[in-house]
């Protein structure tokens, strides 16, 4: 098989599937580039909290989306860290308040719109792991390998409750199965673009498999064709 462009590998599925993990350690096993989708919603609703904009106005959203510089680091081997206009909001965009806000703004239409252009644009000469809810239906439906990560929500709860005791915050089980159900729930019942697993994409259960045991999985998967 041969590429007009280097390929593009996506990665879709609900939160706490294991996304960013194997979409990183996948790009650094191929030399690829990194492309997290879901930061740019994050940034997008850390500075409607920062500035006060109401979060249920689409058209307040969108003014204050265009007038912002959202930069994002596109090294797999790191944590992506986020710019605003030049400073560093990383830290930032992981707290309770950014997780009970960003699927407001992840709803509206022009928002998408917007994001998604934004997306193609970083991912426009291929080479490039990139994650979110829709990049293997919309952003880049054109994507040559496609994966759809999912897990059961007990085990995407552990691994949030984790990730938030690493930044510092101590979380009760029952309620981050309730959060990640809520979220689920708006993320896949909303009008647009909502999660869903494209015809083409892979799936794979990450429940009971460790990150290794996945990345191989998909190595696989696109090991004779990228190089
Ligand atoms: O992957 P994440 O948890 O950082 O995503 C944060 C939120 O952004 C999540 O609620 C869904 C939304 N999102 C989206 O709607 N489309 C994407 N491509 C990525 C994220």
């Amino acid at each position: 098989m041969s590429f007009k462009r280097r390929p593009i590998i996506a990665f879709d599925g609900p939160a706490g599937a294991g996304k960013s993990t194997v979409a990183r350690r996948v790009a650094v096993e191929l030399g690829y580039r990194y492309l997290d989708t879901g930061a740019m919603y994050r940034a997008l609703a850390l500075e409607a909290l920062r500035t006060g904009v109401d979060l249920r106005d689409e058209q307040d959203v969108l003014a204050l989306l265009k007038t912002m510089e959202i930069d994002v680091s596109g090294d797999p081997r790191v944590p992506t860290r986020v710019f605003l206009g030049g400073e560093e909001v990383t830290g930032l965009l992981r707290t309770p308040e950014v997780n009970a806000s960003v699927s407001l703004v992840a709803e509206f239409l022009s928002v998408r719109n917007e994001m998604v252009e934004r997306q193609r644009e970083i991912v426009r000469e291929g080479g490039v792991v990139i994650d979110g809810r829709d990049v293997g239906t919309v952003v880049v439906p054109g994507a040559e390998f496609k994966f759809f990560l999912t897990a059961s929500l007990t085990a995407r709860a552990l691994r949030r409750q984790r990730d938030l005791a690493r930044i510092g915050y101590q979380m009760d089980l029952a309620a981050l199965v309730e959060d990640i159900s809520r979220r689920d729930n708006l993320d896949s019942t909303r009008v647009h673009a909502p999660l869903r697993k494209a015809a083409d994409a892979v799936l794979i259960d990450t429940s009971n498999q460790d990150v290794e045991a996945v990345v191989a999985e998909v190595m696989a998967h696109c090991r004779e064709h990228v190089r």
